[in-house]
């Protein structure tokens, strides 16, 4: 057990800056909408009213990476019929209007939904609200059918336990309304996609293998169902089992169902660390979701909830700022930032559609982690450091460490910047010391979030003098909030011996 060392709050740092945050994901981000298109994939997002409208940036970049479009809220009963007794499709028009104009298609979400009924006809009879949706359901076909190529005809109608959940809508959780619904749409738009959406499916479980069984069951009573909406709100802090979604895609394609990845977004707020350690982690659950639709013939589209930060659901929902601040449950759930600028998790997608894995999976982020071209980001809580050529592992540069006058003292280097939750991370070092016989090396990571400050044992070996020694492991992130401090360090040899380290390595693992 290593006992909490008490560092100095004296530290030489070497380079004289502190590490700058790290740089914004580029914006050169191949088109999207062209890289599914050529998988055979319609790539939708979810579109707001006014918001999209107004924002003429914000459409430029609709255009560019995507075909479809969902309007996000527009096309609810609780939208449309928000007033007793009228109809406001005012929010509707405008956006299919505007897709029409742009050649993008739209998919109608959701007729049936028991979050949105109208207020003002919550208290109706059952058999009164079944014959009003009967006639919202209508009445929506016949004003927008022509221009809605896929339709959510119920969205969320299974309970976690995988039942039929009784509600409003599907009173005593009767199938045969959610059937009704099916046929209504069938007969009024037969050349529709008639779709079940729900959430809470991509980790398999009791919900997945409930909607199997209700799709099997509505398949053996005739009812038109073309396939299934699986959400996939997603969060990095609980990701899916890996071989959960590929098997419910290729259970659906078994029941000649189509497959709709159909409300992509993955929150990183409350998870902890740094924000570009929680945004890799997105990126790669995007990666995952887009590569598991890809494989599976039945998966034919691909839609994220919301285009940017800026405007999302999770943002509107909480009071504060925007953004992904640690511990927030505020926004930063989607490709771009609320500027605009594609994340890690849009050039994660990209890889996906052209077959890559992202760039950043085991990169090392460390800019001068191999010396050669400076040492920012290096420090140390006593004696002195020179970057030198002699002390080099690799390239023609290392860091040498003399005048320790303890045993802890050693080089260490800021991971501040980086380090966040959702991924593993690969940490290593290579150390030489000069001490006259075999010293104990040990590599430690000092974290101090909002649970404090520790000490994480990382690696450890008796080095013998004069000997390249590398010390890594791979570490799975524990982290509560922001960051305060992440350093990797070094220690062990006596006090008077030196220290060369070189190609200090931190970089994510993207687990196959
Ligand atoms: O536009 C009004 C505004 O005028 C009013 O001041 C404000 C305060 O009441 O409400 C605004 O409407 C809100 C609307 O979002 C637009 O922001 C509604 O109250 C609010 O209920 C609605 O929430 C939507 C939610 O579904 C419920 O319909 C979210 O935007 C939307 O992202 C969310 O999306 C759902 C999918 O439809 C189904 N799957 C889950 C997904 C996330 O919850």
């Amino acid at each position: 057990m290593l006992l909490p060392r008490v560092f100095p709050l004296v530290g030489a740092a070497l380079g004289g800056v502190a590490l700058a945050a790290p740089a914004p994901a580029s914006d050169d981000l191949p088109a999207l909408r062209t890289l599914a298109a050529a998988r055979g994939l319609q790539l939708g997002v979810a579109v707001s009213h006014p918001s999209l409208l107004r924002r003429p940036q914000a459409q430029e970049l609709v255009r560019r990476h995507f075909d479809a479009i969902t309007p996000e809220n527009a096309l609810k009963w609780g939208s449309i019929a928000h007033q007793p007794h009228r109809r406001d499709t005012a929010a509707a028009d405008a956006l299919v209007g505007w897709a029409r104009e742009h050649g993008l298609a739209v998919k109608g979400h959701a007729l049936a939904w028991d979050q949105e009924i109208p207020g003002w006809l919550l208290a109706a009879e059952d058999t009164a609200l079944a014959e009003a949706l009967d006639a919202h359901i209508a009445q929506t076909l016949d004003a927008l059918g022509a221009e809605v190529a896929a339709w959510d005809v119920a969205n969320e109608v299974l309970e976690d336990d995988g039942g039929l959940g009784a509600s409003r809508l599907l009173p005593g959780g009767d199938p045969d309304r959610l059937d009704a619904w099916f046929r209504a749409v069938d007969q009024r738009q037969p050349d529709a996609l008639l779709l079940l959406n729900d959430y809470g499916l991509s980790a398999g479980g009791p919900k997945a293998a409930g909607l199997l069984r209700l799709v099997d069951g509505m398949q053996a009573r005739g009812v038109p169902i073309d396939g299934v909406g699986i959400q996939s709100h997603l969060d990095i802090r609980h990701p899916p089992p890996p071989g959960a979604l590929p098997a419910l895609l290729s259970a659906l394609g078994a029941r000649g169902l189509v497959a709709h990845i159909s409300e992509l977004d993955v929150r990183i707020g409350e998870a902890g660390g740094a924000r570009w350690g929680r945004e890799a982690a997105q990126a790669w659950l995007v990666h995952r979701v887009a590569t598991a639709c890809i494989a599976a013939p039945a998966c034919t589209a691909l839609t994220v909830w919301g285009l940017d930060d800026g405007d999302h659901w999770t943002a509107r929902a909480a009071p504060g700022p925007v953004g992904v601040a640690a511990g927030s449950p505020r926004g930063g759930a989607v490709l771009f930032e609320a500027a605009l600028r594609p994340k890690l998790a849009a050039h994660a997608l990209a890889a996906a559609l052209a077959g890559q894995r992202p760039a950043f999976c085991d990169q090392n982020v460390l800019e001068h982690g191999d010396l050669e071209d400076g040492a920012g980001g290096w420090s140390t809580g006593g004696g002195r450091l020179q970057r030198s050529e002699a002390a080099r592992h690799g390239g023609t540069h290392g860091l040498h460490h003399d005048q320790r006058s303890a045993d802890w003292q050693g080089p260490v280097i800021d991971l501040a910047p980086w380090l966040g939750a959702g991924l593993d991370w690969d940490l290593g070092m290579q150390l030489r010391h000069d001490g006259p016989a075999p010293a104990p090396l040990r590599l430690t990571l000092r974290i101090e979030d909002d649970a404090g400050e520790r000490f994480v044992p990382l690696a450890a070996a008796t080095a013998p003098p004069g000997r390249w020694t590398a010390l890594s492991a791979r570490w799975t992130p524990e982290l509560d909030g922001p960051l305060q401090r992440a350093e990797l360090y070094v220690e062990g040899p006596a006090a008077g011996v030196a220290l060369d380290v070189d190609d200090a390595r931190a970089a994510v693992h993207c687990p196959d």
